[in-house]
């Protein structure tokens, strides 16, 4: 008898239903592969919206956390410990930037990175007390606290969770004559996704992410770039904005650099940015703990190879151009850069989550989103013949 349909009951019985998984239950795994708990297995296609870009388990990760297992877990920021140094040093390098500031999840990141620009805003740039605003895009997920969903465009995210946080003007993604009129003299940030991932993977118009840069030096304003879903190789360059030649004044990051084993999210900017933060004003018990730090540490020091980044760029254009041989059969568009594919499925045709659910039949698994989106974004240790695998799958999926 299965075990699944039990363990699937269970699981849903003593939780609050914030979330509608696939029914499939993992027990084990090992690079881009996934185990239930009835021994079948499953091609990865979505490495935890890219918490996983080096696989599950990397060994040089795994080994880096059972090391700092045996020696120091937690010493809270009142005291320091022998894995801050290098984990700032070598991600502020990796950035390009004097420092760091360490968090836990991608959300607190978002807020740490917030905070910061506000305080910038009244400390440096001289906005009257209480007067900033931040610009955001339209379609943005920056995570789920009660700021963040105030300036949220999906209701389901939004809805009755108000009262709103004020002090965020929307525009739409990709207008930069809409951002340009929503900046004024009290904007302290414009904060973006350089690719929008829960929003379907959607790509801005070549030229944007260069004239959001401009716009900010020209008007004093921090460009806050989240790359918490599109960073760390997972686009084929370290970070999204990288492919437009784009600096951003601070990067908001997550997801990956914990390596799939412990969350771990930094802000990371120039010292007149961060530096305007002093002792007490913000921080986190857990923020920069030493097994955060010893295995974001090795996190960074796989990206410094850059070994990821190019599998990124080089099996992204397989991935690609299989997926787009599929327009025309069942698909009606394919978005994205690097290993990482937003497709809009024939509505028609099936849902994305009836199309998730087959290709979970079929030994593949990926999120829906938004209705008729499908997201893929497997580990970039993913090979070859496995992106193959995973297209051939879809494409019967779509064949019916
Ligand atoms: C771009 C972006 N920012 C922030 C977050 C929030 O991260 P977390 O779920 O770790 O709070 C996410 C999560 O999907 C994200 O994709």
């Amino acid at each position: 008898m299965l075990r699944t349909p039990a363990a699937v009951q269970d699981a849903e019985r003593y939780t609050a239903h914030n979330y509608h998984p696939l029914p499939v239950v993992i027990s084990s795994a090992e690079g881009v592969w996934l185990t239930d708990v009835d021994g079948r297995r499953y091609l990865d296609c979505l490495a935890g919206y890219s918490a996983l870009n080096f696989g599950h388990r990397h060994p040089a990760l795994i080994a880096a956390a059972h090391a700092q297992l045996d020696k120091l877990t937690l010493t809270s920021r009142a005291f320091i410990h022998d894995q801050f140094a290098d984990f700032c040093r070598e991600l502020a390098a990796l950035c390009g930037k004097d420092l760091v500031l360490p968090m836990n999840t991608g959300a607190e990141a978002v807020e740490t990175g917030i905070k910061v620009a506000r305080k910038w805003g009244y400390q440096v740039k001289g906005v009257p007390a209480g007067q900033a605003n931040i610009v955001v895009a339209e379609g943005n997920f920056h995570g789920r606290t009660t700021t963040i969903v105030s300036f949220s465009t999906d209701e389901d995210a939004r809805a009755d969770f108000g009262p709103y946080t004020p002090g965020f003007r929307i525009v739409p993604y990709g207008d930069l004559a809409a951002l340009a009129g929503a900046i004024d003299e009290h904007t302290v940030a414009v904060l973006l996704e350089p690719i929008q991932g829960e929003q379907g993977v959607v790509v801005p118009p070549e030229g944007y992410l260069p004239g959001v840069r401009q716009l900010c030096t020209e008007r004093n304003v921090l460009f806050i770039a989240d790359e918490i879903q599109s960073g760390l190789g997972r686009t084929g360059t370290t970070f999204a904005c990288e492919q437009e030649g784009v600096v951003p004044d601070m990067y908001l990051l997550g997801k990956a650099l914990g390596g799939g084993i412990v969350p771990v999210s930094a802000v990371a900017a120039d010292a007149d940015v961060l530096g305007v933060l002093k002792p007490g004003q913000h921080g986190s018990t857990f923020g920069g703990n030493p097994l955060a730090c010893a295995v974001a540490t090795e996190v960074v020091r796989l990206l410094a190879t850059g070994e990821f980044q190019r599998r990124s760029a080089e099996l992204g254009e397989r991935l690609h151009t299989g997926l787009r041989g599929l327009i025309g059969k069942g698909l009606v568009a394919v978005r994205g850069r690097g290993l990482w594919a937003g497709l809009d499925i024939d509505p028609a045709l099936m849902s994305g989550r009836e199309a998730c659910e087959r290709l979970m039949e079929r030994g593949v698994l990926a999120k829906d989103t938004h209705g008729s989106t499908i997201r893929l974004a497997p580990p970039l240790v993913i090979t070859e013949e496995e992106i193959d695998h995973a297209v051939t799958q879809l494409a019967a999926v779509l064949a019916g």
